[in-house]
């Protein structure tokens, strides 16, 4: 087989790194009063969410060069590939159908001669009866009292998707039951949690793909054993308090979870991309299987979407485009995300997970060790609160870092001009980054304020903005299951192009590997006395001063 060349070596890199030197003095404010037109030709919509790129650093050319780097890479075909069920992640071998999750019930698709769609119809039935059980309180407790908290136990992708829409969807709640995620291995988590619960009323649900995860196991035992003490340490109706959700269906029998109360999904849906299966569980628990499939549906509007338009229209590409042009031409390797809502505070989070265990990679598909920098560096907090804590260095810093704003134009909780605020800083900080303050406008500033001219020769060069940083701004109507579907989506689909370009794998995750090799004999060490394996210096003195301390 002929390896197609890296990337960086293509004619279409060449000419976007001749580009770049060309345009890199260029300044957005520049841009914007040279062409009144800019937000028009740079803003693109998908049904009524929409994704202003015009303060990205781009022109009409950088524009057409990067989608000549799109047909490179043969993002289209690589699309259709996915869609179809190629086992586009090689080192796995499987094939990455999430967006088969999100399939209306009269699609087809079949996949290794299974019907893929009829199998996630089963499973989302099977989700609702067991919704409406615990709802109803026909599915009760050992003791007959129907469940008033559920505590999901998963971690990474089998947690942070859930969380994050717990947090988003919090206003389409229309249960009182008590949703709870735990996830580190920190006793500290399970430990705060089951203070909130009561043994009786609770049910405890495990979700992870593999069943095997060290935390989430860790986790269940505890669980199970909490369970044990507070209803007598006899008993052994204890599994009636137990659901398992995986893809590898017999382990939860181990556990003692009977198949009944175990939901599945399958080993084509990767973790960082399964809130859309039966990991989204404590979501549609949360918000009822209603607002659980209008999720769903938005989703897969923006997967129509993603499959439909040319590329130069096409929302995830062109935001894929944008991130590739920061992080591999202009050198800007993070990602600042800011939501303008608090419910999205998980969104960066989840976020980290979904681009940088996708594509923090550092070998292309094939195995050569890649020239260029790939997936970036994600943090975020939601906006106002960031502006107080991190937005100086994205303002001031000499390191310029790209920000991707999201903004629901209504709030779910209207409050007097609570929204309105909010609304004018998210886009007062975008314009701030964007045109920034040159050292003439600081100094008549300072004069206006009656300083005096020494004062404001000290004062002006702290009071200026490089501006010329560029940002995404997606804007959606408001944060409901839909749009909020459509907006993870559209992350989802913006990194796999990226990987695309990059010609990386996006779903595998070997580097979360060797640390958790490394962590079982040291854990050995740590609960042996006997135990003693060969370690650097650091490692070892951190051991043994591990063992020095008292227990509790
Ligand atoms: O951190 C590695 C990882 O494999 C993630 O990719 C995954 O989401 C997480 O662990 C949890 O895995 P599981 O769902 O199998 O417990």
């Amino acid at each position: 087989m002929t390896l197609p060349p890296p990337i960086d070596q293509t004619a279409a890199w060449r000419a976007l790194v001749a580009h770049a030197t060309a345009v890199r003095n260029h300044h957005l404010r520049d841009l914007f009063i040279a062409d009144s037109e800019r937000f028009a030709k740079l803003s693109f919509r998908c049904g009524d969410l929409l994704l202003d790129l015009s303060r990205q650093r781009i022109e009409a050319e950088t524009l057409e060069l990067l989608l000549d780097l799109a047909r490179e890479a043969q993002v289209e075909t690589w699309r259709d590939r996915m869609l179809r069920g190629e086992h586009i992640n090689i080192t796995e071998d499987r094939a990455v159908l999430h967006t088969a999750l999100r399939l209306p019930a009269d699609a087809t698709l079949t996949v290794d001669d299974i019907d893929i769609v009829a199998q996630v119809q089963r499973e989302l039935e099977r989700m609702a009866e067991i919704i409406a059980a615990i709802r109803d309180g026909s599915w009760r407790g050992i003791t007959e009292k129907p469940f008033r908290h559920v505590v999901c136990m998963g971690i990474g992708g089998s947690d942070l998707g859930p969380r994050m829409a717990l947090e988003a969807l919090n206003a389409d709640r229309d249960t009182d039951i008590a949703v709870h995620c735990v996830s580190n291995v920190d006793g500290t988590d399970i430990a705060r949690t089951l203070e909130k619960c009561e043994a009786e009323t609770t049910l405890f649900v495990v979700a992870s793909k593999t069943f095997t995860t060290q935390e989430t196991m860790a986790n269940a035992e505890t669980a199970r054993a909490w369970l044990q003490e507070k209803l007598g340490p006899g008993i052994i109706d204890w599994p009636r308090h137990f659901m398992g959700i995986s893809a590898n269906t017999a382990v939860p029998g181990k556990f003692g979870i009977p198949p009944h109360q175990v939901l599945q999904f399958w080993d084509w849906v990767g973790g960082r991309y399964s809130l859309w299966s039966a990991i989204g569980f404590p979501i549609a628990l949360g918000i009822g299987m209603e607002n659980f499939r209008s999720l769903l549906a938005g989703a897969h509007a923006m997967d129509r979407h993603f499959v439909g338009a040319p590329l130069h229209e096409n929302l995830p590409v062109l935001m894929a485009l944008a991130g590739v042009w920061n992080i591999n031409f202009l050198g800007l390797t993070s990602l600042a995300v800011l939501p303008y809502d608090q419910s999205l505070c998980k969104l960066a989070p989840y976020l980290q997970q979904a681009d940088m265990e996708s594509n923090g990679k550092s070998v292309d598909r094939w195995g050569r060790p890649l020239g260029y920098a790939t997936g970036p560096i994600v943090f975020g907090e939601p906006g106002t609160n960031g502006q107080h804590a991190f937005y100086q260095l994205l303002h001031q810093g000499p390191q310029p870092v790209a920000a991707d704003f999201i903004v629901p134009l209504k709030s779910r909780y209207p409050l007097g001009r609570h929204h309105d605020i909010l609304l004018a800083n998210a886009f007062a900080q975008a314009e701030a980054l964007m045109r920034g303050r040159t050292r003439a406008e600081a100094e008549v500033e300072l004069h206006a304020a009656g300083l005096s001219p020494e004062q404001v020769a000290m004062l002006a060069p702290h009071k200026v903005f490089p501006g010329n940083r560029p940002s995404t701004t997606i804007a959606l109507p408001k944060l409901d299951p839909y749009h909020f579907g459509m907006l993870i989506a559209l992350y989802e689909h913006k990194i796999f192009v990226q990987g695309i370009l990059w010609g990386v794998n996006s779903f595998d995750q070997w580097g979360v590997e060797l640390g958790k090799q490394l962590a079982k004999p040291i854990l050995e060490e740590l609960t042996d006395a006997a135990a003693q394996h060969l370690h650097d210096a650091a490692t070892s003195a951190l051991i043994s001063l591990a063992r020095s301390q008292p227990r509790s």
